[in-house]
């Protein structure tokens, strides 16, 4: 059994079906990577996930319980965090403050940044900021501007603030995009560290192969709204079907 399981989910939009009884499990404590060309659904497979889209029929299902219907704060409180292409900072703050907020989000819900001084100065959240910042290796740039950081150093940042959530489950949609080479290994490196020292369940959407193959113990290959094959990393490369999958047309 799966931490994540999707069964049968359909999905369509106008005349065009994006999801065709997609099953996916994703086992507790691995990293699993959701692989595709582009248009395969892989996006539209993450919205269901998160509720941003429900699926004209199927199951999804988190800890044994549906995703379906629940709004995306309510996923978020049930354990589910997400990162996206583009990290999610306040620019204008320091390092320290952003994972300050992030703290505060978790203890008592909605944040107003004009409440951040007084939130700063409490004990417990300085400890806790500070420890993720430990966490991912960043306490010695604590008091820089979040908007001077490299974007491998912004998605470390963002990862300490995802991890002040204590999520159980971590969906990635291509967090490495647009990165250049020695950015996409620091965050390579960030999320094996994480995944090493607590285990976090991650679902990675990515078409970087190399990240992919780095990272991932199970490769779901979506094809024109289906999973054609669920394997390991070592029996993905070669397989006829995900070669055509990713030739398409062209033969
Ligand atoms: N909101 C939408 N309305 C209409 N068509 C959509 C919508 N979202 C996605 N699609 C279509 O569904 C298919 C799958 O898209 P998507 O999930 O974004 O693919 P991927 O993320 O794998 O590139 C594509 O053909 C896309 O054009
Ligand atoms: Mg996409």
């Amino acid at each position: 059994m799966g931490i994540l399981e999707v069964k049968g989910v359909n999905k369509s939009f106008g005349g065009l079906q994006a999801l065709n009884d997609v099953n996916l499990n994703v086992e507790e404590g691995t990293v699993h990577a959701i692989i595709g060309p582009n248009g395969a659904g892989k996006s539209t497979l993450l919205n269901c996930f998160i509720g941003k889209l429900i699926p004209d029929s199927g199951t999804v299902t988190f800890d044994n319980e549906s995703l379906l219907g629940r709004k995306p704060h309510q996923i978020n409180q049930m354990g589910v965090s997400r990162v996206f292409q583009t990290p999610e900072i306040f620019s204008d703050l320091t390092v320290f403050e952003n994972v300050i907020i992030a703290c505060f989000a978790k203890r008592d819900g909605a944040f107003e940044l004009n409440a951040l001084s007084s939130v700063a100065s409490q004990t417990d959240m300085q400890e806790k900021a500070a420890q993720m910042l430990i966490d991912v290796n960043m306490i010695d740039k604590r008091d820089e501007m979040a908007s001077s950081m490299s974007r491998g150093d912004k998605r470390r940042l963002e990862m300490a603030m995802c991890l002040a959530q204590d999520p159980k489950l971590l969906l990635l949609d291509e967090p490495t995009a647009g990165m250049a080479r020695a950015d996409t290994n620091n965050t390579i490196d960030l999320l094996k560290e994480i995944q090493e020292a607590r285990g976090i369940t991650m679902a990675i959407i990515e078409h970087d192969m190399h990240v992919v193959f780095s990272l991932a113990e199970k490769i779901s290959v979506l094809a024109q709204g289906t999973v054609i094959v669920e394997d390991a990393p070592e029996n993905i490369k070669g397989n006829p079907k995900v070669q055509e999958a990713y030739l398409g047309g062209a033969h």
